[in-house]
Parts: C-alpha cells; structure tokens; sequence
C-alpha cells in the first residue's frame, strides 16, 4: 500500500494515463479483495497513511472525471463513448445495489433524486435518469466540474438539472430548498461529501432540517481497507437521521452504502417550524 501511495504521489499528475491507471487499478483491486482478517490488521498498521490515501484517490478521482467527461463531450457519439468509460458498469451496480436497500429499506422506485456531490462526470445520476427514469437535481460545490457534468448530461440527451452549493456551508440549505430538494424521494451523498465524522455530521443535521420524513438518505461510505479510498461513514456520523440499514457489498462495487431517513425530532424548514 505504501509503495502505491509513494509512486502515486511521485506521479507528475493523476491525470489518466498507463502508469496512474495501473497504480490505482492495483490499489482497489488490494482494496477490495484482501481478506478481513488481513485487511484489519493492515489498516491499523497504516495509521495516518489512511487519510493521506485517501486525499490522493479524492485527487485521482476527479482527474479520471475531468478527463472522461471531456472526452465523451468531444465525442462524436457521446453514449458510446462513455459506454468505454472502464467503471461505468461499477456504477450500474452501485446504483442497482442501492434501489435493492431503498426497497428493502421500504422505499419505492424514486421518483425524484437529489445527487448531492455529483462530480464533472456525473454517473449516479445519469443511470438513475436513464436505467430507472428518475428525475435528478445534481450538486455540487466545484462550478466547473457541476458545468462539466450538465453539459454532459445534455448531451446524452438527459434533462440536466443542476445546482451549486457546498454542503459544508450553512447557506447551502436555502439553495437546496429552493431547486426543491424537500420534494425528492431519495437523496444520495456522495461518498466525497464531507471527508471526515465532523464533515459527515453536519451536512446529516443540514439534510435532516430539509427532507420530508419519509425521504430516503444514501451515504456511501466504505469499510475495511476500502475506506483507504473513502471515509467511512458510521451510523453516529449521521446527526439527524435514523439509519435504517447498512449494506456492504462483497463484489467489485466499492462503496458500502448507509439507508437512513430523518428522525422525527429534527424535523424544520419544509412544515416552517424550527424544533433544534
Ligand atoms: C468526484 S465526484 C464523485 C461522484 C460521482 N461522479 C457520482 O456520480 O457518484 C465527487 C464530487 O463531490 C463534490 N463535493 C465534495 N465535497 C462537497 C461539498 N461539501 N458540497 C458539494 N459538493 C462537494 C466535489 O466537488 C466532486 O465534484
């Protein structure tokens, strides 16, 4: 792990290219297939390394993002050229895994989506818009990476609702209320999305002040040595909201994902009334 850390980190850029593909594809695939007991005993060898990953494969991430989203915009056939993007059917699974614990949660088929950490090559959202038909409002703090992923959208002839806002910032909640996230069935947050326990609490206790009671939160976490590739989400991370079941997937799907909903208590803004 260390010596993928290090070479990363010598890399001139993490744009894509033969030698980050590798390092990267090697660091997930230790990620995801070293044993429990094994992957236990690394992580608390690794220490402060684990955040210090973490940073990198946030950095790696967004420049694999950056890189496709351009990429598919300057192709002359968008959907095809994104069918080549090489985790496209990771996502699909992702994204089939957490409709399977929204239902199993109680939930129904979403009709209307907030993404809330979208990314320039916004995945979630384009395959609940084109797979499941969901409408989806996507946010994010990054205005170029926001414009990058509605032009993409568009031009895979998705409508491309969009809206900016930080969810660190207090403001960001009059943004969402106002593009309406009080009326969406499920919000997912994305696993970037605050990058550490205080991160996570505050933006859980911002959406728990927003959503309707019945609306459903996914917040991807990872565990184990995946959670060198992102912060690992607790249910007490999660202020405000009661979460209902947890999912941690076995397969090449990274992300383990938590279904919670709001706590009745902490109800305010879309009924007018302030409780906390
Ligand atoms: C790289 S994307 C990954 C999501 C992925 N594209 C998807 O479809 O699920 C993560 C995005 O989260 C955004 N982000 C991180 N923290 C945020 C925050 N506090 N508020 C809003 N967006 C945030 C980043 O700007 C980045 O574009």
């Amino acid at each position: 792990m260390t010596q993928l850390r290090t070479r990363l980190e010598a890399a001139p850029d993490l744009r894509p290219c033969q030698e980050v593909n590798a390092l990267f594809t090697e660091l997930v695939g230790l990620c995801c297939s070293t044993p429990p007991q094994l992957a236990d005993s690394a992580l608390a060898q690794l220490g402060d390394e684990a955040p210090m990953t973490r940073r990198l494969c946030a950095a790696g991430e967004t420049a694999l993002e950056q890189y496709w989203a351009r990429r598919v915009l300057a192709a002359a056939d968008p959907h095809a050229e994104l069918a080549r993007f090489p985790y496209l059917g990771n996502y699909r699974e992702l994204v089939r895994m957490e409709l399977g614990a929204v239902m199993a949660a109680g939930g129904e088929r979403p009709r209307r989506v907030a993404v809330l950490g979208s990314g320039p090559l916004p995945l979630t959202g384009i395959v609940l818009a084109r797979d499941y038909g969901a409408e989806v409002l996507h946010v994010d703090r990054d205005p170029d990476s926001l414009w990058l992923g509605g032009k993409l959208t568009a031009a895979l002839g998705l409508p491309a609702a969009t809206a900016h806002a930080d969810l660190d910032d207090p403001g960001s909640e009059h943004v969402l209320r106002a593009e309406g996230i009080g009326d969406c069935d499920v919000v997912v947050l994305a696993a970037l999305v605050g990058q550490d326990a205080a991160g996570k609490r505050a933006v859980s206790a911002r959406l728990a002040r927003l959503l309707r009671p019945d609306t459903l939160v996914l917040a991807r976490s990872a565990v184990r040595l995946r959670s060198l590739l992102y912060p690992r989400v607790r249910a007490e991370d999660l202020a405000g909201l009661r979460v209902e079941l947890e999912v941690h997937p076995h397969s090449g799907v990274v992300n383990s994902v938590l279904v919670a909903r709001p706590e009745p208590s902490r109800q305010t803004g879309i009924r007018g009334s302030t409780v906390d």
